[in-house]
């Protein structure tokens, strides 16, 4: 594998440092990239015999870094969070700190080992939380190559695909992956649950690549492939699935998804191809890694962190679990895309963005999985910003970015922070925030203001 050079010796010094450790306290994200990281670290940790005290949260938040201090940790490994808040975590000052992450630097850690892939100039989108958390793994054993599947869920979990496909160090993950056996990479449709839904049920549940009519439309769904020369149940009765189609058939159905789109003005074919990855570790959906992904969302989303974890971990019980958080949250996300679509007035054209105010309306958790749905759906070159009602007199802020717009939202909150009272941070493509309910609008004039210099 090709890792920088820079980005080894600094794993290395964080496998020195961990060795060291007895017992260690985790603190991962709560997002699918946070859970593959923390399943990550915490099978390298038990399988060094080390014990360990694991915690999700949302975001490192000074009452989150308090409640640390006070535990007087002697030792604190974070993924997939960490490098935007470096602050927070000096003032919560453990012996030994390990900070395994990707997301936008913001200050400097004073001591202890800092794992990013910015630190080394890596291109954005190249590695994910749990990318990085995989190379740390495995820097300390080579038997933790078994983790490198789940790194690759962790990365589609954050979109790090370009077009659908990886690049840079997750390209090579994913082939370290297959080399071992644990993961195969084919090319086809981008249908959700293309090894386990009836084909309708594929079209249904597919917002990314968004199909006009049919995406979160069952009725839509059977109409589209009832004009098909597809024969949609199996010998045995039993419904096909996208992975039972012969090839004729996977043409036929994509020629109607295309055309579908380009009846709507979405012009783009390409996008409804792409690298699929299937998953030996699994069984049925779950082999899937888009669908493991998103079931490790809806767990974090649900607060139900652990249920993602111990499955991720081949943990029978969390398994059977995981399909009941999964269904709660689908139902719960499909009410709440549905009432933004019934309301246009839930959405604003602003100068530079669409503002779509989920105040009193949607929770802090689903904010920024409806404007990831959504975003390419209102428009298709300008930022969507989510606003949900949060805690302590704040609002949580989140922002999507269309793929063809040359505006990096996660460096604008950035900026914003060094003047502002704000906890954000982010990547090129998705960032966030919390802010004061008072000084929304000044966030959101910010914002405005950025975009307009970048555009
Ligand atoms: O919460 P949301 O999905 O909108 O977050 C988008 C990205 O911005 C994530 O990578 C998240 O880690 C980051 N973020 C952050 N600080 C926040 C909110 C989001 O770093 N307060
Ligand atoms: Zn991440």
């Amino acid at each position: 594998m090709n890792i920088p050079e820079e980005l080894d010796v600094l794993l290395g010094e964080a496998a020195e440092k961990f060795r060291d450790m007895e017992k260690i306290r985790i603190v991962s994200h709560y997002d699918a990239d946070g859970l593959s990281s923390a399943a990550i670290v915490l099978a390298a940790s038990l399988r060094e015999g080390k014990t360990v005290h694991l915690s999700i949260v949302k975001q490192l938040r000074p009452e989150v870094a308090e409640r640390l201090k006070k535990e007087n940790n002697e030792n604190i490994v974070f993924t997939d969070l960490g490098s935007g808040h470096l602050s927070l975590v000096n003032e919560i000052g453990a012996d030994n700190t390990l900070v395994l992450d990707h997301h936008h630097l913001s200050g400097k850690l004073n001591s202890g080992v800092h794992v990013n892939p910015h630190l080394v100039g890596m291109e954005e989108d190249t590695l994910s939380g749990a990318g990085v958390t995989y190379l740390f793994a495995r820097k300390l054993d080579d038997k933790n190559k078994d983790l490198s599947a789940l790194a690759v869920v962790g990365a589609i979990g954050d979109i790090q695909e370009e077009n659908w496909r990886m690049n840079g160090l997750n390209k090579e993950i994913v082939k370290e992956a297959e080399d071992i056996g644990t993961l195969s990479r084919g090319e086809g449709l981008r249908l959700f649950g293309r090894l386990s839904r009836p084909i309708h049920k594929s079209l249904q549940y597919t917002t990314r690549p968004y199909i006009p009519d049919v995406s979160e439309s069952e009725s839509g769904a059977v109409q589209l492939i009832s004009n098909l020369d597809i024969d949609l149940k199996n010998g045995d009765g039993s419904w096909k699935k996208l992975v039972d189609l012969d090839k004729e058939e996977k043409k036929e159905l994509a020629s109607a998804i295309i055309k579908k789109r380009v009846t709507n003005g979405i012009e783009d074919a390409g996008e409804i191809f792409g690298n699929t990855y299937t998953l030996s570790c699994f069984d049925g959906r779950l082999q899937d890694a888009r669908e493991l992904s998103t079931s490790l969302n809806a767990c974090g989303r649900m607060s139900q962190a652990d249920v993602g974890i111990l499955s991720c971990l081949g943990d029978k019980d969390a398994l059977g679990e995981m399909k009941s958080v999964v269904r709660g949250y689908k139902r719960t996300l499909g009410k709440l895309i549905r009432m933004v679509r019934n309301n246009d007035d839930m959405i604003e054209d602003m100068d530079g963005f669409n503002l779509l105010d989920g105040v009193g309306k949607i929770p802090e958790n689903f904010i920024g999985t409806i404007c990831s749905i959504l975003q390419s759906d209102i428009s298709k070159d300008k930022v969507l910003m989510g606003i949900a009602e949060s805690v302590n007199g704040r609002v949580k802020i989140s922002m999507r970015v269309p793929d063809d717009l040359d505006v990096n939202v996660g460096e604008i909150v950035g900026d914003i922070e060094e003047t502002m009272d704000i906890e954000g941070g982010g990547h090129e493509k998705a960032g966030g925030a919390y802010v004061l309910s008072e000084e929304k609008d000044d966030f959101i004039g910010m914002v405005s203001d950025k975009i307009d210099d970048r555009t």
